[in-house]
């Protein structure tokens, strides 16, 4: 059950430090579920996280204040104008297995749906069972495409949509 305190907020333009701290967390806490790091995303300016914030939707998890999940959809060139991507998908790891992750996906469909949004796509690593269990759950199917990291060809991302 996810707890009766967890909300589901929608970032504004005034919440750049949020996304980026709750980012950051994701990408220290998580290195290998996400193809950026922690890295390359703790160097950018306040300017580049305000472009971030700007181009697509961006909802974070919170209970009793804390933050504890982030997942957010955006367009991109090789996706069907009216699609969106899946990305930034986080859960804190002492809230995990609480259908907060399920939460944030079916706000999310609700609210991409209502804006008249066709399909919802995302990659995911093959390696990363739990995350591909979350989004079957959540209705996404394997679309067949998996391709290898640039940065270590040994492992392979998949990509999967849901139909909004
Ligand atoms: C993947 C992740 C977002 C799941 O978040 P979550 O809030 O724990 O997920 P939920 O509680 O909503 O789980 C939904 C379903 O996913 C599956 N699942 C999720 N975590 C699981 C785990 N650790 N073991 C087995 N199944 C799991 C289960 O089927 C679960 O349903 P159930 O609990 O009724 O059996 C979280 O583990 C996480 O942040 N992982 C690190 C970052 C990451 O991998 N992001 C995805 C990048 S594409």
């Amino acid at each position: 059950m996810t707890g009766e305190a967890t909300t589901i907020a929608v970032l504004g333009v005034d919440d750049v430090a949020t996304l980026r701290d709750v980012r950051l967390a994701a990408l220290r806490q998580e290195p290998l579920a996400f193809l950026s790091t922690f890295d390359e995303q703790v160097l950018w300016s306040q300017d580049d996280w305000a472009r971030e914030l700007r181009r697509g939707t961006w909802l974070v998890a919170t209970d009793h204040g804390d933050d504890v999940g982030l997942l957010g959809a955006t367009s991109e060139d090789d996706i069907p104008r009216e699609d969106r991507y899946a990305s930034y998908m986080w859960v804190h790891p002492h809230r995990r297995r609480e259908r907060i992750g399920t939460l944030l996906l079916t706000t999310l469909i609700a609210r991409l749906r209502a804006d008249g949004v066709s399909s919802l796509w995302l990659w995911v690593m093959d390696d990363n069972p739990n995350a591909l269990r979350l989004y079957e759950g959540a209705g996404f199917r394997l679309t067949g495409d998996r391709q290898p990291l640039a940065a270590d060809p040994s492992r392979h991302e998949v990509r999967m949509v849901r139909r909004l």
